[in-house]
């Protein structure tokens, strides 16, 4: 099986392409209904509040979406949901109201209810939440799994310390992490996870005792491979220092998947996250050679996990491995990727979007694109004088000491522009001292192709070449390969190479 990775919402890539029982373990961490929005935080770039953009929102409104997944849920005659889930949250609509929590939990189960059905029979399900709704998550999940002979397994508290404390209350330092089963014998490799024992705590007698009584205590032998982790897991948290930091808010470690991985799948497995962020889950399952899938409804997460695949594997996931004399495929492409736009129709499907989760969804596509993934993205409503992206150059100031100068880009969807947008991007760009500009139109733009010709070039005293000031490029030349070609700098952070040579040491 070729791992799949997949743009856009998971519920609609549920229903389109993830057959029924497929899947061997699913862990999802969605958002928690925080109340909040989570930025992309570029750490490559100094002042961390200076360079930073919204990466997904975690904000829930009662909306035409919302009516209608109630609406789907309730309506028993779909079949689709159990009369438990149908119960409850036809009761949870008594008790919320048509209310934003209600919201969050019909998209819930509307998703949580395709989980189960392309599990397979022996698969398990990692549900990751919080506080902030875990005690209705799992009535969810339990009105989902419990009432078709799956089951719940554990509650698992994933705990850290570090970050901010208020002064009146305890401070949250855990996340819970539900486990369910398909059935009652799911996969679970015990002898994987196991961790030491804690000597000074737990005292076992030798092996010959083993499950024997002394007096009213049950005395265990110890396993020589150290003992099965207990609920709680302590696991340091991705911080400010964390090697692994990407910049993706609410990335999770690694060390986190990999013991959920272990545990409940096998070499070859396919372990799917369709609320795939930063692609952490997606990184771990690659190393430990599972199979996968991923989903995700922004760009910016696919473009961040293609990146992290990358710098992590080497090569591009998505292109065949081709001997350069022989034109022979080596190794066929690891990686297929699904709704991203390949062609003139999906870009304007893309532009034409309307979804209130998203925004900017075909800018930050077409800058990030086009910008090999070395742009900033700027997603500021207005004010902006149309920047949609940033990136740095390499070059000597008049002092001829380094200096970074800035590449601004602005995205056009219009059928007609007039050559008065080339004259506003001179200006931003003198505003904001830029030395290039880049015109992303949807539609090809002749005119303004001439119009941005007669504001010259742009002279690298570091390189010694000189570049278009202004360039218009269309979408079109974009598929045929046009990409940004500038020596700039890189603007997020890389992950840490991984080896997977079968002969070398993982770590
Ligand atoms: C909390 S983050 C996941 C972080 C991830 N575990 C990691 O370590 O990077 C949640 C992700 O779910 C995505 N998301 C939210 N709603 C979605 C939907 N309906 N379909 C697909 N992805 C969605 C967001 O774009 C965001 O990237």
């Amino acid at each position: 099986m070729k791992n799949q990775l997949f743009y856009g919402d998971n519920l609609e890539n549920f229903r389109k392409f993830i057959k029924d029982e497929s899947v061997d373990l699913c862990y999802i961490d969605p958002p928690f209904n925080s109340k909040r929005n989570y930025n992309q935080i570029y750490n490559n770039l100094g002042k961390e509040d200076k360079a930073q953009a919204q990466a997904f929102i975690d904000t829930w409104t009662w909306n035409l979406r919302a009516a209608e997944g109630l609406l789907e849920i309730t309506q028993t005659q779909t079949q689709l949901y159990t009369a438990q889930s149908v119960k409850l949250i036809a009761g949870l609509e008594q008790i919320l109201g048509q209310s934003p929590l209600l919201a969050y939990l019909v998209s819930m189960t509307q998703r949580i209810n395709e989980i189960y059905r392309v599990l397979k029979s022996n698969g398990s399900f990692y549900l990751h939440c919080d506080p902030t709704a875990s005690h209705y998550l799992k009535l969810v999940c339990d009105a989902i799994f419990c009432t078709q002979g799956g089951e719940f397994r554990n509650e698992i508290i994933w705990a850290y310390s570090g970050g901010g404390r208020p002064k009146d209350d305890f401070a949250r330092k855990h996340d819970t992490i539900f486990r369910y089963s398909k059935n009652k014998t799911p996969i679970f490799n015990s002898d994987d996870v196991r961790v030491p024992y804690n000597l000074d705590v737990e005292k076992y007698t030798s092996p010959k005792s083993w499950g024997s009584h002394k007096g009213s205590e049950k005395i265990y032998a110890p396993n020589e491979l150290g003992k099965i982790p207990e609920d709680w897991w302590l696991i340091s948290p991705i911080n400010s220092q964390s090697k692994e930091r990407l910049g993706y808010p609410t990335q999770k470690p690694e060390a986190l998947l990999e013991r959920i991985i272990k545990a409940s799948s096998n070499e070859g497995d396919v372990v799917l996250d369709c609320y795939c962020g930063c692609g952490t889950s997606i990184a771990v399952a690659e190393r430990l050679k599972r199979n996968w899938i991923g989903i995700d409804i922004t760009y910016q997460s696919i473009s961040l996990i293609l990146k992290r695949l990358e710098d992590s594997f080497g090569n591009d996931f998505t292109k065949d491995l081709v001997d350069k004399d022989s034109q022979e495929i080596i190794r066929p492409a690891r990686l297929k990727l699904s709704g991203v736009p390949q062609d003139f129709d999906s870009a304007v499907n893309l532009a034409n979007k309307k979804d209130d989760r998203l925004r900017k969804e075909f800018e930050k596509w077409f800058v990030l694109t086009f910008a090999n993934n070395r742009a900033v993205i700027n997603d500021k409503k207005g004010g902006d004088g149309g920047i949609d992206g940033t990136a740095f150059i390499h070059d000597f100031n008049e002092k001829n000491k380094e200096e970074l100068k800035q590449v601004i880009f602005s995205v056009k969807s219009n059928k007609t522009l007039s050559p008065n947008v080339i004259r506003d991007l001179n200006g931003t760009m003198e505003r904001e001292k830029a030395v290039l500009g880049y015109l992303l139109t949807l539609y090809p733009m002749p005119n303004l192709v001439k119009e941005a010709a007669k504001h010259g070039v742009y002279q690298s005293k570091m390189f010694g070449h000189s570049y278009p000031k202004i360039e218009v490029i269309s979408v079109q030349e974009m598929f045929e390969g046009k990409r940004m070609n500038l020596p700039t700098k890189e603007v997020l952070k890389s992950a840490e190479r991984k080896i997977i040579n079968e002969n070398e040491k993982l770590f």
